[in-house]
């Protein structure tokens, strides 16, 4: 494990590599315990660089077996190798020459699951960010763009398929039972990029003939048995491929697209050229056992990984402080695709609720980075959701600030002008500039500050002028390390609604930019003025989420009522009743608090029945018009002396009060929406099954006995229902004869299946309350738990604790305790695994006081132990701070 020097990355320091290496041979030959890796590097003088600096290459835990230069065995006076780097202090004296190096490594026994190691006995590679190193010595810097060659010889009984990067060039037979396969990738790529895998898996196989005619063969691999649930993974990368050629022009460039699942993966998934990895639970699906969420999932990674084949691969980053160049674009990519695929307004609100589940507690707290961050100390902790998600809203915003054709035509001039290159967030901006002539200097910031804005506005409106204005004014929240900020370009798309709920028209008469229904922020205060507005309208701002920031609009309760009724954008009307819902809600946890019953508003109640039977409105639509913001979601709002037993006792009471008002209209909605059709993965079928879900939930709570659920439960004829049916009864009814009787058939049903197992795992570990935290306890003793696999870990311990408010934040500090133990546990093994988790405790200064100090004491403990990895005690000291 390496061990944290405290050492910390800036990116002002950057420095061209003064070596490069055009092209890399390598050669493996596989054994569980003992691989040989022979690594042949071309190296290079850059040109212009003169003096005879040592050559200085990264390694993790390696150990050198041997060293050639240009053939001939070194003398031990010309380099000096250590785990973590060799130094190659005596070198030929021409421009270009030629290092081979030997390691050995021991598959089986890495568990931190970075470099090569060996997942259900399949050999397989993870190299971003810098797992390449652990595997052999390299100057493992994105900059570093090489053509690779690899030779990969396994036991043909152990490894029958042996996969790399680019096109097969040839394979045969060796002695003893081995077996070899060489590739070669034309492509220069960074040493990330690099893949491996060999093992025994099954095949699915497909093609893909590209927009110019090229025939790509295209293979998943998966478990042998488990082909056939690989079937919407292959559907969902022949969309991919088709989507990228019509919405980017973007064609597959190799003869070969392999994906290939694992069971033991630290993240989502892997671009690797030509050779993507997946995390298992992203490829495998078949209704009986994978939710309409998983089937959602699969597409949407599937997709991203394959978006990276251009916005990541062809084009990279320059170094890890670009990271968001790559995925904050391509996860803007993905959303695109699902939006196409599926229904963009469902889909805008989905991505609104991670990034304020995700994004935004983040940006308030101890770990608030800026998009393009300055520092690190630890790459693996810089792949969060400001990275990823927020990044995606800045490339968002590019489209809506230029507009959808300059937009497409600023993306066609950077992959023209980058392709080949390793860059930066500022090529990356000049192509919008050049190709837009706007200036996007100050829009820039939402690259360099952290934090996430805050928009003040009070509309006005004057009968007697006909005038109507708004008040506006942002404010940047000091972030760490960052109190002086200057304000931000923020666009926010509007409307003005009349009586009728239609968009009225407006003479805009002066204040911000207004164009094309978009405000324009720029300074810190701006008072927009309209004219010739003949009745008070109701202000529609920050449509879409134009902009991701935290609105506070002073408008009356009638008005959002209005906007949740009539606004003519539906993500608007998602966000009005939100509000609405949001509201009611910490007025409920406050009153809970002070010792009194809530109250709620009878036009909140009312409205509920009128949505469900809505069929204007789309079902998935509807279901999350119903939804009700989650724990996380109104301590998040609160922001301060948060107490989640009485946040959560706000939530179930005015579920229940919906339930009441609203119980007829709703069973009849939850019958009719029965389905006795063959189950289709479609967004029509799957809102259908989200609506009557959401609906079980409120008639559960309203009948308060758990037979409804229950015989959902054993109808199910899907793992959406069936699943769903489980979480009511499990989190409704936990001590219920019916509760125990479905979690222990469920148990028995899929004991073979540790995916499905991980869903059984996840709903125990998140029934709201105290007692959790022993069932998880006990559950991390079931057969089916292990330590070391990620998945396993993320259902049990990383949703107890990140979802389970009423578990984790334990008033007497246990939930604490427990998750703090377990992160050490988890590091023993895996330290990137581990440092996620404790991600988990970010918020904890909100919390009130009581709780703050045991959380505290639980980070305390942490930190105090000797020795914990750069990943853990990075997240640690930085929470502590
Ligand atoms: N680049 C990957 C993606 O977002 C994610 C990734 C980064 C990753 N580091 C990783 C995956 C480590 C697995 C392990 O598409
Ligand atoms: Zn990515």
């Amino acid at each position: 494990m390496r061990t944290d020097t405290g050492q910390i990355f800036r990116l002002e320091d950057y420095r061209p590599s003064e070596y490069l290496i055009p092209q890399v041979d390598l050669a493996f030959r596989l054994d569980a315990h003992e691989t040989e890796v022979t690594a042949t590097l071309t190296v290079e003088r850059r040109s212009g660089v003169e003096g005879a600096r040592p050559l200085v290459l990264d390694g993790d835990g390696l150990s050198l077996d041997y060293l050639l230069i240009d053939g001939e065995r070194a003398d031990g006076s010309s380099y000096e190798a250590a785990h973590d780097s060799l130094t190659i202090s005596k070198l030929p004296s021409a421009e270009r020459f030629c290092l081979t190096i030997g390691t050995r490594l021991n598959p089986a026994a890495n568990k931190a699951l970075m470099g090569l190691y060996l997942s259900n006995g399949v050999f397989c590679t993870q190299c971003e960010a810098e797992g390449f190193r652990r595997i052999t010595y390299f100057l493992d810097r994105p900059d570093i763009l090489s053509v690779y060659r690899v030779r990969i010889e396994a036991r043909r009984s152990e490894a029958p398929l042996l996969l790399s990067n680019g096109n097969p060039v040839e394979s045969g037979r060796l002695e003893d039972g081995w077996h070899y396969a060489v590739w070669h990738d034309p492509f220069p790529k960074p040493s990330y990029l690099f893949a491996l895998v060999a093992g025994d898996l099954g095949a699915l196989h497909d093609s893909f003939t590209t927009a110019s005619g090229r025939k790509v063969s295209l293979g998943i691999y998966v478990e042998h048995g488990k082909e056939a649930r690989a079937t919407y993974a292959m559907d969902a990368l022949k969309r991919s491929m088709r989507w990228d050629e019509e919405h980017f022009g973007r064609e597959y460039d190799l003869n070969v697209f392999n994906i290939v699942a694992v069971s033991d993966f630290n993240m989502g998934a892997m671009e690797n050229k030509g050779l993507n990895i997946f995390n298992d639970k992203y490829v495998l699906a078949e209704p009986d056992t994978a939710t309409d969420h998983d089937y959602a999932n699969i597409e949407a990674i599937i997709a991203h990984e394959y978006f990276h084949n251009w916005t990541g691969n062809r084009i990279t980053c320059r170094d890890w402080f670009q990271l968001c160049l790559k995925e904050g674009l391509t996860v803007y990519r993905d959303h695109e695709f699902s939006a196409d695929q599926r229904s963009r307004p469902v889909k805008r609100i989905a991505e609104v609720k991670t990034l304020k589940a995700l994004q935004f507690p983040e940006d308030q707290g101890p770990l608030a980075h800026p998009v393009r961050p300055r520092r690190y100390r630890e790459i693996n902790n810089f792949y969060t959701p400001t990275v990823y998600e927020k990044g995606a809203e800045v490339v968002r915003m590019i489209r809506t600030i230029l507009g959808a054709e300059p937009f497409r035509a600023a993306m066609d001039l950077y992959f023209d002008r980058h392709d080949g290159q390793a860059v930066t967030i500022e090529d990356f901006l000049a192509c919008f500039e050049e190709v837009s002539n706007h200036d996007l200097s100050q829009f820039a910031l939402w690259y360099h500050q952290a934090g996430t804005p805050a928009v003040t506005v009070h509309p006005h409106y004057d009968a007697d002028t006909s005038e109507y204005s708004l008040e506006m004014e942002q404010f940047i929240p000091s972030t760490p390390s960052e109190t002086h900020k200057r304000p931000m370009h923020i666009p926010l798309a509007f409307g003005l609604l009349g009586p009728d709920g239609q968009d009225i028209e407006y003479e805009f008469a002066e204040g911000a930019d207004v164009e094309g229904g978009v405000i324009h922020l720029r300074a810190k205060r701006h008072l927009v003025r309209f004219r010739g507005v003949g009745a008070r309208p109701v202000l529609s701002i920050n449509r879409g989420f134009s902009a991701p920031i935290n609105l506070s609009l002073t408008m009356r309760q009638e008005d959002h009522m209005f906007l949740a009724r009539h606004d003519q954008d539906l993500f608007s009307r998602w966000q009005s009743l939100n509000w609405l819902f949001t509201d009611e809600l910490i007025r409920a946890a406050a009153s809970i608090r002070a010792g009194s019953e809530p109250e709620f508003s009878a036009a909140i109640l009312d409205y509920p029945a009128a949505i469900a039977s809505d069929t204007s409105l789309e079902a998935a639509y509807r279901a999350l018009a119903l939804t009700l913001p989650a724990e996380a979601d109104i301590a998040r709002e609160m922001g301060s002396n948060v107490d989640p037993d009485a946040i959560a006792a706000a939530r179930k009471s005015l579920r229940l009060a919906i339930a009441n008002a609203a119980s007829k209209t709703f069973m009849c909605e939850y019958s009719d929406l029965a389905d006795h059709l063959p189950f289709s993965a479609d967004a029509e079928s799957a809102g259908k099954r989200a609506l009557r879900n959401v609906l079980l939930e409120y008639l559960a709570a309203e009948s308060s006995e758990p037979s409804l659920a229950l015989s959902q439960f054993e109808s199910a004829k899907n793992m959406t229902d069936r699943a769903a049916a489980l979480s009511v009864l499990a989190h409704q009814f936990p001590d219920s004869a019916a509760a125990q009787k479905a979690l222990k058939h469920f148990e028995k049903r899929y004991r073979d299946n540790p995916l499905v197992l991980d869903k059984w795992f996840l709903i125990q570990s998140t029934i709201p309350g105290e007692k959790t935290v022993d069932l998880v306890r006990e559950l991390m003793e079931h057969p089916a738990f292990s330590i070391t696999n990620p998945n396993r870990v993320r259902s049990l311990i990383g949703a107890f604790a990140s979802s389970n408010q009423t578990g984790f934040h334990r008033a007497d500090g246990e939930g604490y305790r427990f998750t703090a133990q377990t992160v050490l546990n988890v590091e023993e093994h895996n330290p990137q695994v581990a440092a996620r988790l404790a991600i988990a405790f970010r918020s904890w200064r909100s919390l009130e006081k009581g709780r703050q100090e045991h959380a505290r004491e639980a980070l305390s403990m942490i930190a105090r132990k000797r020795g914990l990895s750069r990943d853990l005690n990075d997240i640690i000291e930085r929470t502590l701070a």
